[in-house]
């Protein structure tokens, strides 16, 4: 078991993801140390990022003494796939990829996408779960583009800067407008406001 006091870990095994929260956390001033821990987490499939999440941070329990958080996400072609991968992103990401998901929307010539990225907060001074959603819309590119980010990245055109993948962002770039981003902004106003 990990104890500590003022230190906030973020639990994953993603790197690309602690690196994007590390940018954005080193921009504020806060009271607390980002670390990051790898636990084995439960994924559980269900309707929405937020089940999956709540579950997830759940799953966990017992095993960190301190604060902590998980982050979850998933990519929705929402024309024409009415939302697919959703909730079933990581395993499309294993199988198909990126290369699928343009095959699967290869006679369309309009698309609408989004991501959604849910932080699933235990607050240990208050004994409570907490939960921050942000999502990003865009559409999914013909064309397979840039070497940064990871995932979807290189797929995803936000209707904010469309002639840009994800992919071909930089971190900060990408965390101004990305789902991620937008969550982590709530997170942090949390973080500074709450009284405890
Ligand atoms: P999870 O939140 O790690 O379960 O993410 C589900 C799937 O979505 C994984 O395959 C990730 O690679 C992908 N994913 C999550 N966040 C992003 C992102 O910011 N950009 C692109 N793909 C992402």
């Amino acid at each position: 078991m990990t104890s500590d006091q003022n230190i906030i870990y973020f639990v994953t095994g993603n790197l690309h993801k602690f690196n994007e929260v590390l940018d954005l956390f080193n921009k504020e001033k806060i009271n607390f140390l980002l670390k990051q821990i790898n636990i084995e987490t439960i994924e559980i499939q269900a309707d929405s990022i937020r089940e999956v999440a709540s579950f997830k941070l759940n799953s966990i329990k017992g095993q960190i003494k301190g604060t902590y958080f998980i982050e979850d996400a998933g990519f929705f072609v929402d024309n024409p796939l009415n939302g697919f991968p959703g909730v079933y992103s990581s395993y499309v990401m294993k199988t198909i990829r990126n290369k699928g998901i343009q095959r699967l929307i290869d006679d369309f010539t309009k698309t609408q996408a989004h991501f959604t990225s849910v932080i699933a907060l235990y607050f240990q001074p208050l004994n409570k779960n907490f939960f921050f959603e942000g999502n990003v819309y865009g559409k999914v590119s013909k064309t397979i583009r840039g070497s940064g980010g990871f995932g979807f990245d290189p797929i995803f055109l936000p209707n904010i800067k469309p002639n840009k993948t994800f992919a071909e962002l930089t971190t900060t770039e990408k965390n101004r407008i990305s789902h991620r981003g937008q969550a982590w902004k709530k997170f942090l106003t949390f973080l500074k406001e709450i009284k405890y």
